[in-house]
């Protein structure tokens, strides 16, 4: 784990193998540890930069964060490393990340995936359950996440090892960190009206049983973005990274052999 400092914060990311740069951006409660099967595959052809957002992993933890930030300090990554130009994939918050990364330095952006995420923002019923979980967590800790979501993350015969794994990575979460977000999430800003100005290359990738963000959503995403692939993974639910890891690399490896 690499680390560097940016307004004061640590900033921790993973920085991998060689080749045309790729930008892995985390979901929630997770860290970059969940792109650790895409690192050891897509690392002999790619250099795989995977951040920990700030308040997850390694990163500082701050009592407020936003999706711009998280997209400032993706920024800040490519500059602290060199990197020009990176392709960038988010799944779900981290598709909320990379489609503020996009709007902020699109020149940064070679080829982009959005996976399982979506682009318009929570409506009131969902910012309010965000502050409910969010003091959830700030009261009761981090295991109130493993009831909630977990049983949302993965399809229903997800196996066995992968749901032990995302239990443990949410069990690492500190509260403060995991309640900054979910309150970042529940202000994002819609980006709906921005897919149809999306210029480069993008992938949509949706597991075939995401109950979050469904394949429908996936598809009408696609249908907005002008020069977009839609991938959908049988078998995966949400976090379909983990559960399908071969399908996703594929359907990505693909997709960047077109693209890049
Ligand atoms: C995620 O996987 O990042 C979250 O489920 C996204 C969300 O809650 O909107």
């Amino acid at each position: 784990m690499h680390h560097f400092i940016r307004d004061q914060a640590t900033l921790a990311y993973e920085d991998t193998g060689a080749g045309p740069p790729l930008l892995l951006l985390h979901a929630f409660p997770l860290s970059s540890a969940m792109w650790q099967a895409q690192r050891a595959s897509l690392s002999a052809r790619f250099r795989v930069l995977a951040p920990d957002l700030r308040g997850f992993g390694g990163s500082s933890v701050q009592p407020e964060v936003s999706m711009r930030l998280f997209a400032e300090d993706a920024v800040a990554l490519l500059d602290h490393v060199g990197v020009l130009k990176a392709s960038v994939v988010g799944l779900s918050m981290g598709g909320y990340a990379a489609l503020e990364l996009l709007a902020l330095a699109p020149h940064r952006v070679s080829a982009l995936a959005l996976c399982d995420t979506r682009a318009n923002a929570d409506d009131e019923a969902g910012r309010r359950a965000r502050e409910e979980t969010a003091r959830a967590v700030e009261r009761d800790g981090v295991e109130v996440l493993v009831q909630r979501m977990l049983p949302k993350l993965l399809a229903p015969d997800a196996a066995e090892g992968v749901e032990a794994k995302v239990a443990s990575m949410i069990r690492a979460v500190q509260p403060a960190g995991a309640a900054a977000a979910l309150r970042a999430m529940g202000a994002r800003r819609d980006m709906s009206e921005a897919l149809g100005r999306i210029g480069c290359p993008t992938l949509v990738l949706a597991g075939e049983h995401d109950g979050i963000t469904p394949p429908e959503v996936a598809e009408k995403m696609a249908s907005a973005i002008p020069y977009s692939t839609l991938e959908i993974v049988p078998g995966a639910g949400h976090l379909a990274n983990l559960e399908a890891p071969e399908a996703f690399d594929a359907a990505l490896i693909g997709f960047l052999d077109e693209a890049l």
